[in-house]
């Protein structure tokens, strides 16, 4: 077995490996990096032709590739048609994507206001970093991103989370009107 082969029930063993061996998010976070960038390199061996036409009505497609019974170490491969992406949003938990097909454009966020206001948050764009084959974003819980596919081709990604992120309470925000609202995400089977 070399690197190159490295599976996602590889991958997911070394999840519960991982995460029974700390609770420190950082430290996990660290340790899932490596993991998440030999899974995405080894796309071959989970990367279907049906996920290279994401669903036009959302503008990407989310594909589960395992997830615990409790709805935890959630992995999915994602697709994005070009010139699509998400509103800002947070994950409710830590989040590790590997870039598999074309670059994506992630827009980092922050809240300004206290988040004490259920449907307010008044957010400010602190940065960006666009992605590809070959690299890892980590992002820890309370990271708030954005992601667009600014290519002109579908681009896919590999992503993996603490909690599955229809099971998290997450949000969606709009930096315009201030808002925040419930964020839940089409799988497909
Ligand atoms: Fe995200």
């Amino acid at each position: 077995m070399t690197a190159d082969r490295y599976s996602i029930p590889q991958l997911v063993a070394d999840l519960r490996r991982i995460r029974a061996e700390t609770a420190d998010e950082h430290r996990l976070l660290a340790a899932v990096r490596p993991l998440a960038l030999r899974a995405a390199e080894a796309s071959d061996l989970w990367l279907e032709d049906r996920m290279l036409a994401p669903d036009p009505e959302q503008g990407f497609s989310l594909f589960p590739l395992s997830e615990e019974p409790d709805h935890t170490l959630a992995v999915f491969a994602f697709s994005w048609l070009p010139g699509r992406g998400t509103p800002p949003h947070d994950h409710g938990t830590w989040a590790v994507v590997a870039g598999v097909l074309g670059a994506e454009k992630n827009v980092f966020w922050r809240r300004r206001d206290d988040g004490t206001r259920a449907d307010h948050a008044d957010l400010e764009r602190v940065g960006t970093k666009v992605f590809e084959r070959g690299q890892v974003l980590a992002m820890p819980t309370g990271v708030i991103h954005e992601v667009r596919n600014e290519t002109d081709a579908v681009t896919v990604s590999l992503h993996m989370y603490g909690i599955h992120i229809n099971h998290t309470g997450r949000s969606k925000f709009d930096p315009e009107s201030r808002t925040a609202s419930p964020y839940v995400s089409r799988i497909e089977c």
